[in-house]
């Protein structure tokens, strides 16, 4: 069982792990998210959710893989038998977010060659529901296959494939020590065309302008909670995996720190990134910048390509640029959101590696066609928006009372962390896990599950007045209840090997 893969070095983890932080979430969600709730004002939540949730829960999932060094559902297995539902369930939310995750960077794919001659021509918003997504059918239909949307998701899947077959090392390390440093160089180079272009500070001011009026509505730290549990991967059974992979002898909590710190980070020159273009737009066509702002795939393929149309050079350079850093920032977390039910499917059934990329992988891939057709956008809203709220964030809310309430554990994995990391956990980590957290998620959870009852809710593109009930009930709490009930069904199951399941070498 010591024959499990491994990274070859600590700092190969750390890349794989901000790899996996930084992604969509980053570039398109940050900035609007923190326009929308407060702008400067959302820092204090965020870092509040930030410093009390995210960093402490990374220390207590990169504990539990490294100490139990096994897939989400073989680490739980291991810590408590009768808690492999809850590896499961995380495991299921990962694949549904694979499968439509994979069709958002096939549209970035598709968008980086419109950029070399912004093919999209001036009505950015027709060309891309139009002429790109052909988007005329309604709410819950299909229509037929969209060969322009198709192609770019075949060649995002052979790539994704093509990495995890080459195993943790040489696979994800390595794509990882590439397409990071590659991202944060292209990255930097929008950032400063973008603060050094006419109007940038109108925008920058609106950006970090602080609404302090905000501050005291819960929706506020709603939005700041699922920021942060979405960007920093955590409650996908992401993390638990990868720190499985780390050596024997690793610092747990200084890696943590530096995930949660370089994510936020780049989280940061993207909000000033985004908004600092957003407030040239905004000069150039003399509106406010209300008007311009975009959340989603309105900000992405909307709103950034009017952007490159009205740059002063080198358009097609920097539409290039930009749509490729999505492309890259996706690839590093779609290889992590998958490798979560490649690792647990291999472990389960004892099969190899490259059978359970190939049937796992695969599997994601041809559901992922669903939302390449002409009505995919539609569905992948609903599910989008139900994953996040209902799968993310409540299953965080289940694993953090699971295992420091129930199982009581965090003695333990202190003790583990401790044993391996120059920091110390305190009682500050104690109190965040053990009161801060759940006390802040259920309240959080509590809200939303009222409001979604009651059907007050916009999704991001759209709202749930277009819908009709059975799209939502089907598309939206079925896809995330489905999660949760597949966790307890195949949990039932034994697993392959029943001694190597039952043992484990802990780390000394
Ligand atoms: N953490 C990933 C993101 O931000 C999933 O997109």
């Amino acid at each position: 069982m010591e024959n499990r893969s491994q990274f070859g070095s600590r700092a190969g983890f750390i890349m794989a792990a901000v790899g996996s932080a930084i992604g969509l979430g980053n570039i398109w969600r940050f900035p609007a998210v923190a326009y929308e709730n407060g702008g400067g004002a959302f820092f204090i939540p965020y870092l509040f959710a930030l410093l009390t949730a995210g960093i402490p829960l990374l220390i207590m999932e990169f504990s539990i893989g490294h100490k139990y060094r096994g897939s989400a559902p073989l680490s739980y297995f291991r810590m408590n038998k009768k808690v492999e539902w809850l590896g499961w369930w995380q495991v299921a939310i990962a694949f549904i977010i694979s499968t439509y995750y994979s069709v958002i960077i096939a549209w970035a794919l598709s968008y980086s060659v419109f950029s070399v001659n912004q093919s999209w021509g001036s009505n950015t918003e027709s060309f891309l529901f139009n002429d790109y997504l052909k988007l005329t059918v309604d709410p819950g239909q299909t229509g037929s296959i969209v060969p322009g949307v198709f192609i770019p998701l075949l060649i995002v899947w052979a790539v994704t494939l093509g990495i995890l077959f080459r195993g943790v090392k040489k696979g994800i390390e390595v794509a990882n020590k590439i397409f990071i440093p590659l991202l944060v160089v292209i990255f930097l180079l929008i950032v400063i065309r973008a603060v050094t272009l006419p109007g940038a500070l109108t925008g920058l001011d609106a950006f970090f302008k602080p609404d302090f009026s905000l501050i005291a509505d819960p929706g506020v730290w709603v939005a700041a909670y699922g920021q942060i549990f979405f960007s920093l991967s955590i409650a996908f059974a992401i993390m638990v995996t990868y720190s499985s992979y780390l050596p024997k002898k690793a610092d747990i909590t200084n890696s943590a720190f530096i995930t949660g710190f370089g994510n936020s980070g780049f989280e940061l020159l993207a909000g000033i990134g985004v908004f600092a273009a957003l407030g040239f737009m905004a000069q150039s066509q003399g509106l406010s910048i209300d008007e311009v702002v975009a959340g989603g795939v309105g900000l992405a393929f909307v709103v950034f390509p009017e952007i490159i149309n009205s740059f002063p050079a080198f358009n097609a350079f920097f539409g290039i640029l930009f749509f490729v850093s999505l492309v890259l920032a996706g690839l590093t977390s779609l290889i992590s959101i998958s490798e979560t039910y490649i690792a647990a499917v291999s472990e389960k059934f004892g099969i190899s590696r490259n059978k359970a990329v190939l049937f796992g992988g695969g599997l994601s891939a041809v559901l992922s066609i669903l939302f390449a057709t002409q009505g995919g956008l539609l569905f992948l809203d609903v599910a989008d928006y139900f994953i996040n709220q209902f799968g993310v964030a409540f299953v965080g809310l289940v694993e953090v009372i699971v295992v420091v309430w129930f199982l009581r554990q965090l003695n333990p994995l202190q003790a583990h962390a401790d044993n391996v990391s120059d920091i110390r956990l305190g009682l500050w980590w104690k109190i965040c896990l053990g009161v801060i957290t759940p006390i802040v998620l259920g309240f959080m959870m509590f809200g939303l599950f009222k409001m979604n009852l009651m059907k007050q809710f916009d999704t991001p593109n759209g709202n749930y007045e277009g819908y009709p009930d059975y799209f939502i009930n089907f598309g939206g709490w079925a896809v995330a209840g489905f999660a949760l009930i597949f966790g307890f069904i195949i949990a039932v199951k034994r697993w392959h090997s029943k001694a190597n399941a039952d043992s484990y070498k802990e780390v000394s």
